[in-house]
């Protein structure tokens, strides 16, 4: 690997432990002013201290985190369609590489739709991003992205389009706990993240998924709704950190949350949900 796209990787899954925290708020592209993202300034800036990077576009870059900010910056690159359709597979790459260079992100991520009426494209548009990251020496994340069709979360599924993404030349893939998570890292040749999904309905599960997937191979998770539309979303990334970077098992990371809980106060509804 070339020496600047090494040095950017190595900016957020951190060498001491091989592992990473990203924080995931890249959501509103396509579903607008998600619950507990309406304002990204607010939501991001008590978090920014805990996450080894944050997925944003540029659009929540330059008008919500500051300049300043010493944190990585996972640009997502891809776009073009919104909730309000049916096909959210037809996606295009919307940000160019000067762009992510200029704003010095430290990676760049677009969705990958296998099986979907879009497959082509957005599998294109992977490899051609490749291209560009290998000449400018920036990583690209391909994310695994299953629509409105939650139900593709499983193992064949995401092994197939895991594998597909790393022989395209993805330097790290996004995708998604499964059962049998195992299956889909032995079948990946790249490092995998998990994103955390729609939110679960318990603190437990949450942390369950994370050791579950740290156990099983991930490198660490890139999580987002699981995390800020939590109650107390500093406690909770700072939990998910304690299992990702020192090894905590779900239950002792669950004592650390609620133990924390208790020195933080609740984050209160700024909308109906
Ligand atoms: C949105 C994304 C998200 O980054 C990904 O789904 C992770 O967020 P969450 O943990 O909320 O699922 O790709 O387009």
């Amino acid at each position: 690997m070339e020496w600047g796209l090494q040095n950017r990787l190595a900016r957020f899954v951190k060498p001491n432990t091989g592992h990473t925290v990203m924080l995931a708020a890249d959501h509103g592209y396509f579903m607008g002013p998600t619950r507990r993202l309406e304002n990204p300034r607010a939501t991001l800036e008590p978090l920014l201290p805990f996450a080894d990077a944050i997925a944003v576009t540029r659009g929540v870059l330059r008008s919500s985190v500051p300049a300043i900010a010493d944190v990585p910056i996972v640009l997502r690159v891809s776009g073009g369609v919104t909730v309000l359709k049916d096909d959210l597979s037809d996606e295009a790459i919307t940000t160019s590489m000067e762009e992510a260079l200029r704003l010095n992100a430290s990676a760049v991520a677009l969705s990958v739709f296998v099986g979907a009426a879009h497959e082509h494209q957005s599998l294109v548009s992977l490899a051609e991003l490749v291209d560009e990251g290998e000449a400018f020496g920036m990583p690209v994340i391909a994310i695994t992205a299953v629509g409105k069709e939650l139900e593709k979360r499983d193992a064949r599924y995401l092994s197939l389009a895991c594998r597909v993404s790393a022989e395209l030349g993805a330097h790290l893939v996004k995708t998604y706990y499964c059962e049998e998570f195992e299956r889909v890292v032995e079948g990946c040749p790249v490092p995998l993240v998990v994103a955390g999904g729609p939110k679960l309905d318990t603190d437990k599960a949450v942390l369950e998924l994370c050791a579950g997937a740290i156990a099983k191979g991930a490198v660490g998770v890139d999580m987002g709704r699981n995390i800020w539309q939590s109650d107390y979303p500093v406690p909770m990334i700072k939990a998910i950190r304690a299992i990702v970077h020192e090894k905590a098992t779900a239950r002792e990371a669950l004592q650390l949350l609620e133990a924390d809980k208790k020195l933080t106060s609740r984050v209160v509804r700024s909308v109906p949900a």
